[in-house]
């Protein structure tokens, strides 16, 4: 390792999280996000990002599930995290025995790109933490403002609780230590191209959210 090396190396963790800091603020000021946040997006717009994401969270499982075997997927993979039984669910209140799947070019660019990470380990990496860190965060606070805007006491919102993770901060800290130990056997290399791959992540994500802004005008409540 060379001294210019040893200055700018940063733990695989800490180089996503700062790495993706801009896109994080956007994805916080998108137009969606900001009118769902503030109660002002009805049933119908909640039941459309949630379509996406099942789409999304279908192909992050399945994948994941088919890249088990490999070590460094295998140190982050929990089934605690899994979430498309939690949308099913979820589904049930939203869209009751209506169409589960959705017309959404963001949601499919989404979900090929996962599907693609299949073939490239420390990419798939960077899909896991975007979501699942993310829903472990700001996703909680998402959860409660949504149980109080519709007033659901639990039902409909099991995306955001994780019962077999009481506490999220500590989970969250043994998580960036596993990424860190990865990083430490990838490289600054891989963690370059791991870093790159969680700012195209969370484009993917913004995607979703210009698609469904686009409809905020028949979302209003
Ligand atoms: C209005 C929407 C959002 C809010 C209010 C929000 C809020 C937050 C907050 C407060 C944290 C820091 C938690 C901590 O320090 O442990 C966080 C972390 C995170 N968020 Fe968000 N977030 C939002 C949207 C998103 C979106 C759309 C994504 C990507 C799909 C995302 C991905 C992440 C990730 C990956 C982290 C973990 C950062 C790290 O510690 O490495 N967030 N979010």
């Amino acid at each position: 390792m060379t001294v210019v090396d040893q200055v700018v190396a940063r733990p695989l963790s800490l180089a996503m999280k700062e790495g993706s800091q801009a896109e994080h603020t956007a994805a916080e000021n998108s137009g969606f996000m900001s009118e769902l946040l503030g109660g002002r997006v009805n049933e119908q717009g909640y039941a459309d990002y949630l379509l996406r994401l099942r789409a999304v969270y279908e192909a992050l499982e399945t994948t994941g599930r088919e890249l088990a075997g490999n070590a460094a997927v295998a140190a982050v993979l929990d089934p605690a995290l899994e979430r498309l039984a939690a949308i099913e669910t979820d589904l049930d209140h939203w869209v009751g025995n209506g169409p589960r799947t959705v017309d959404s070019p963001a949601a499919m660019a989404y979900r090929e790109r996962i599907l693609a990470s299949a073939s490239d380990p420390a990419l798939f990496l960077a899909h896991h933490y975007t979501r699942y860190l993310g829903d472990l965060s700001g996703g909680q606070a998402i959860g409660r403002i949504l149980e109080r805007t519709f007033g659901l006491d639990g039902v409909g919102v099991s995306f955001y609780a994780f019962p077999e993770i009481p506490k999220p901060k500590p989970y969250k800290d043994d998580y960036r230590a596993a990424l860190d130990t990865i990083g430490d056997q990838i490289g600054e290399a891989g963690k370059a191209r791991v870093v790159d791959e969680v700012k195209v992540t969370f484009g993917l994500n913004q995607r979703l959210f210009e698609e469904l802004s686009a409809n905020l005008a028949s979302y209003r409540r």
